[in-house]
């Protein structure tokens, strides 16, 4: 305790961030300090599980004390240590985990492990400190792309998924055969804003009908077709048109699905409209496009939409304190045991 206040320090390593963070009764940020090897990748043009692990066990114990400097804190306040446990690499996530017990075990703090996805959406508990569950979630980072129901802080129920890459990939991916390097995502948001996004009629990959699942890979497959056509008709390619017709074609498919969950769930039912609210979450939340096209669409229906500052969206080790701090609560600590699950699946309620 410090100040009266309840104190997390959690760790995040679940790819190629290191960061710790330093939170006051689970919302109030102290200190999120995040080394990025984004640079390091960059003459890889994407993450080397291996090269990431190295980082972060050279980082991790620079990155604890930075935090620790920055919240003013000993390890005589800290009341819980929190710790991305998976979903992840699983090189890159056992080095947060190794450090955290360490810690716990050193200090005599109680541990717990945190899901990464429950940890992007608790950042926008921080954002707004009176945002509470029910709502609907879009998460959308470089590994994920889900909607999901949040329930509750520790429950929730996984609505739709992609079957192959995850919006961010896609973005990446597009955004390495352009030449733009990487991360991908940003420049191509960038470039974008230049072009024009009916210049290419890329198809909208929609699935099922009533089906929340999601596809780009055929998307990624169309843009390089076209490049290659253009290419042997000896055509000069427009990047931007291209960057911004595949980002129409990406953000009306992730939209209309979104805003239709949230109006399924909790659209009609007056007894259930406190939950009528879409919280972003995940690096390509911080998407202009896609913030630009949210405000519009949950504006006319009537939705309210959450959507954390750029820093939070990225992975970060503040999200991962404010979920520790509610799972904390309600399920008391995790055995030292806990371990490092690459492929953890979410705590999903039926
Ligand atoms: O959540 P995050 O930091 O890491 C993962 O858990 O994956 O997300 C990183 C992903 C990368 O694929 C990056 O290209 C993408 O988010 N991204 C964006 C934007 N900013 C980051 N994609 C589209 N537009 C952006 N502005
Ligand atoms: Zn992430």
């Amino acid at each position: 305790m410090k100040d009266g206040k309840f104190i997390t320090m959690a760790f995040e390593s679940s790819c190629d961030e290191t960061s710790v963070a330093v939170l006051a009764d689970g919302r109030e940020v102290w200190a999120n300090v995040i080394s990025s090897q984004i640079d390091i990748f960059k003459q890889y043009g994407g993450v080397v599980p291996e090269i990431a692990s190295r980082h972060h066990l050279e980082n991790i114990n620079r990155v604890v004390d930075q935090a620790m400097e920055e919240a003013k804190v000993t390890w005589k306040d800290i009341d819980l240590i929190g710790v991305t446990m998976g979903p992840g690499l699983v090189g890159a996530l056992l080095m947060g985990v190794a450090t955290a017990k360490a810690a716990a075990f050193a200090h005599d703090i109680p541990l717990v492990g945190v899901h990464h996805i429950l940890g992007h959406i608790s950042a926008n508990y921080i954002e707004y400190p009176e945002l509470k569950p029910p709502f609907m979630a879009l998460v959308t980072s470089g590994g994920h792309t889900n909607i999901i129901d949040v329930e509750d802080y520790n429950r929730c129920r996984v609505l739709g998924a992609t079957r192959d890459d995850a919006v961010g990939e896609a973005y990446d991916k597009v955004a390495r055969v352009l030449g733009l390097g990487y991360p991908g995502g940003p420049k191509m948001d960038k470039l974008a804003k230049e072009g024009n996004p009916d210049a290419i009629p890329f198809k909208r990959v929609y699935l099922e009908k009533d089906s929340y699942d999601f596809s780009f890979s055929g998307l990624k497959t169309a843009v390089l077709n076209y490049l290659n056509t253009e290419k042997q008709a000896g055509r000069e390619v427009n990047k931007a048109d291209v960057a911004a017709s595949f980002q129409q074609a990406v953000m009306d498919v992730i939209v209309d699905k979104s805003v239709g969950a949230v109006l399924e769930r909790y659209g009609n039912d007056p007894a259930k409209s406190a939950g009528k609210k879409l919280v972003l979450a995940g690096g390509v939340a911080s998407n202009t496009k896609l913030r630009a096209m949210l405000e519009d669409a949950c504006a006319k229906k009537g939705i309210e939409l959450f959507r954390p500052s750029p820093i939070l969206c990225t992975d970060n080790a503040a999200m991962i304190g404010c979920s520790a701090y509610y799972k904390y609560k309600e399920f008391g600590a995790d055995s030292m045991d806990m371990d490092a699950y690459p492929s953890l699946p979410l705590p999903d309620v039926e």
